[in-house]
């Protein structure tokens, strides 16, 4: 077992836009990547991008999944359930405790993502084999997030890659755990109010505003924001994507077949009105995973306080960047500007391998 350590100091006030080339480096160094065990507890919708995203954590050296919890987004938290399950017996990792979170968000209507990740979230590709619910843990998310967290204190990476739900509810329980927490690492939100899912909203963040502004407002922890816009500027050419599922691998035949929906959706006119910077593989999910596991990934970053828009009719989800300092908040979060891709696509090809 990795030795205790003592929960790192917040980071220091940074200028904003400041490089982090060197710090990325260096704290990747310290901290002897692929040398200690990074523990990692995970937040997932699982559709297609989370599953990648867990799977480059699963292929990750020297990263400890300590749980995953699942919450309602892409699909139902029953599909998302049996989805996590799925990825994690194609990786030889069921025993990786999984536990049913929130099946709907805090206010509002239930949004999915089915015209992307498909109706069951995993390209509706049939899995005769899938493995049953009565595998999932009888401890609830929330409840699991609270002691995992407890029982590692300023150990744990929190990577959410879904709508908030869960970790708002848990903080509401707890108001003591982010300050337990090593880093919280979360895809979702947008820096330009360009939106996925409404006009100005991103999914994840739409999905469950109130859940969005509770994390956003009440996790003062080192927090690392991988925004819409930033996963559309980082994808991947369909090139590399064409040689990362000709791998010769279970694992790489099991992604070419719930992927397949979504390359599909992908080269729709609507999805081609979504994404910014042109067409190629965005794996949103996987680059808020890449910094948890490896800080080094992490080349440049804006810190501004963010918060959440609750009202307005099309600007409701829609992440707010107070560059003006104008919400009087102290506590700042990262807003990946820049990552080594060069680094990420090594992760994204062990992941299937
Ligand atoms: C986010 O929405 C979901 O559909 C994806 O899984 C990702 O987490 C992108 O906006």
């Amino acid at each position: 077992m990795a030795p205790a350590r003592k929960r790192p100091a917040q980071p220091e006030p940074e200028r904003s836009s400041k490089k982090r080339k060197l710090r990325g480096l260096q704290n990747s160094r310290e901290e002897g990547y692929g040398r200690m065990k990074k523990k990692l507890l995970v937040d997932v919708d699982c559709g297609v991008d989370d599953a990648q995203a867990i799977m480059l954590a699963l292929a990750a050296p020297g990263v400890e999944l300590l749980g995953i919890t699942c919450v309602h987004g892409n699909t139902t938290v029953e599909n998302v359930c049996r989805n996590v399950l799925r990825v994690l017996q194609v990786c030889d990792k069921l025993e990786v405790p999984v536990f049913k979170g929130a099946d709907r968000p805090i206010l509002g209507n239930r949004l999915n993502a089915g015209h992307f990740h498909g109706k069951d979230g995993l390209g509706d590709a049939p899995d005769p084999n899938a493995p049953g619910l009565d595998r999932l843990q009888e401890e609830g998310a929330v409840s699991a997030m609270i002691r995992i967290v407890n029982e590692n204190q300023g150990e744990v990476s929190l990577v959410a890659t879904a709508p908030l739900t869960n970790l708002a509810l848990a903080v509401r329980m707890d108001p003591s755990l982010p300050s337990k927490l090593k880093g919280l690492y979360i895809m979702g939100g947008n820096t330009e109010s360009r939106g996925n899912t409404s006009v100005c909203g991103e999914f994840n963040f739409t999905a469950d505003p109130e859940a969005a502004f509770i994390v956003l407002n009440d996790y003062q922890c080192p927090t690392y924001l991988a925004c819409w816009e930033f996963t559309c500027r980082n994808k991947l050419s369909w090139d590399f994507c064409d040689a990362w599922l000709a791998q010769k691998s279970h694992k790489a035949q099991f992604m070419a077949k719930i992927f397949r929906y979504s390359i599909e959706a992908s080269k729709t006119e609507r999805f081609e009105k979504e994404v910014i910077a042109g067409p190629g593989l965005i794996s949103c999910d996987s680059y808020a995973m890449a910094a948890a596991v490896d800080d080094s990934f992490v080349l440049e970053s804006d810190q501004f306080p963010v918060s959440v828009e609750l009202v307005g009719t099309h600007t409701r989800g829609m992440m707010i960047v107070d560059t003006m300092g104008l919400l009087n908040k102290t506590h700042k979060a990262f807003i990946i500007k820049k990552g080594d891709m060069e680094k990420f696509k090594k992760m994204m090809m062990a992941a299937l391998k």
